[in-house]
């Protein structure tokens, strides 16, 4: 099995393990030391069906967490100290999935360290760390990969492909979302209430889509609301936004994210990307692996290919954690430091859909009046 750059593998329906694969030896793979081991659990196992990247450390401040990722990883070195983690030669990537707030510190210190990064999105959520962030990047010269998941799922992979390819043509307007009834998700997790804000947890996911197809964005307008379950936990910032978008080529989008709301998954996919071109529309739908168009024919054409993906993407859970979308974006990452390439999305991508987001919160903070984004990247400096 060969992976050439932007080849994942196919895995055939009813393949539940991954056969080793020697084509790149073990000690030309990119060690990978993860921190934060929730969906960094994930990270590290996402990393053993990759030819790249091999997980060689795994940190949590919880030593209980620590204790059970190691019975599924024996042969990774587990520690309660990220200095450690960051001490180890063999960790070449550092894979970040700690809470938001903690992100930029520990950017900052694996730059420190000589370390390349994955971030999970958001990169940060605050506009002085990303200074520093940014400022660090620049000093250190190490290079930043943000895991927006979302783009690596298999539905959204072949619209990208399909796109880029001129099926539906030019891009007219986009529409995305995210919705999710997150009340699982406020247990334990105290930092969401207090230390955050639904518009860099959930509203990431379409904001990113928004700005990978319309291109640079000129202006937001949003409104946003608190949900029942909002109230009920203490929420401070809105978990309902509606977002119209305006590109700095004249193109519109719009994004909606509901964290409250009861879901109807048959009728609706909680992330969903319409585009609409000129000679075509597409929708991709995840957790549904679907991709869905229309060309000039005027027949509409289905792909369905959860069957034959839900063991590589859901580890045959019930729509599970993210182990292909990490292991596809770990795998191009890799790809990309090997052979020196461009990827998306990098540091200064990752800060530029922070400073949409920004924009987003302070025009619902402002009743739904038009917040520029360029101010905001100025003020980065990007
Ligand atoms: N689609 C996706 O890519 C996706 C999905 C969900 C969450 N996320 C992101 O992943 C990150 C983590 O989310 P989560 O749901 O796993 O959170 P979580 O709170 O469930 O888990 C965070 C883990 O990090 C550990 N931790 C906290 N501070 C630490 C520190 N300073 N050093 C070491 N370990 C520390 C905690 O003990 C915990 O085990 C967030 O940034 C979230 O936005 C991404």
């Amino acid at each position: 099995m060969t992976h050439p750059t932007g080849y994942y593998p196919r895995i055939a329906r009813g393949v539940h393990s991954y056969p080793v694969d020697e084509s790149v030896p073990a000690s030309e793979r990119l060690g990978l030391g993860v921190v934060g081991l929730h969906e960094g659990r994930t990270a590290l196992l996402a990393a053993l069906r990759t030819t790249r990247v091999r997980p060689v450390v795994g940190c949590d401040l919880d030593p209980e967490t620590c204790n059970s990722v190691a019975k599924d990883l024996p042969e990774v070195m587990f520690t309660t100290s990220y200095a450690e983690l960051l001490n180890n030669p063999a960790v070449d990537i550092v894979g970040i999935y700690t809470p938001d707030p903690v992100h930029g510190e520990q950017i900052i210190a694996a730059f420190e360290a000589g370390k390349d990064v994955v971030c999970t999105k958001p990169v940060v959520n605050d506009f002085e760390i990303a200074q520093q962030v940014l400022a660090a990047g620049r000093r250190t010269g190490r290079k930043l990969f943000v895991g927006q998941s979302s783009r690596f799922f298999e539905s959204l992979r072949r619209q990208r492909r399909a796109f880029e390819r001129g099926e539906i043509g030019p891009i007219e307007v986009v529409e995305t979302q995210y919705t999710h009834r997150m009340d699982w998700y406020y247990n334990g997790r105290p930092w969401i209430a207090a230390k955050s804000d639904w518009v860099f947890l959930g509203l990431s996911h379409p904001l990113d889509l928004l700005r990978w197809y319309l291109g640079p964005i000129e202006t937001v307008s949003a409104v946003g609301t608190h949900s029942a379950l909002a109230r009920e936990n203490g929420c401070t910032s809105f978990d309902i936004y509606s977002v119209h978008a305006v590109s700095t080529s004249g193109k519109i989008g719009r994004a909606f994210g509901h964290y409250g709301a009861h879901e109807l998954p048959r009728a609706r996919n909680s992330i969903e990307c319409l585009l609409y071109g000129t000679h075509g529309t597409s929708l991709a739908k995840y957790h549904d692996m679907e991709y869905s168009y229309v060309g000039e024919d005027g027949v509409e054409r289905v792909e369905d290919m959860l069957y034959e993906y839900r063991h590589y993407h859901f580890n045959n859970e019930v729509h599970g954690m993210h182990y292909g979308e990490f292991a596809n974006y770990l795998q191009y990452f890799a790809d990309a430091l090997h052979t020196g390439t461009d990827y998306s999305p990098n540091l200064n991508e990752g800060l530029e859909t922070l400073c949409i987001m920004e924009a987003v919160r302070r025009s619902a903070l402002g009743g739904g009046q038009p917040v520029a984004v360029q101010p905001l990247m100025d003020e980065l400096g990007l």
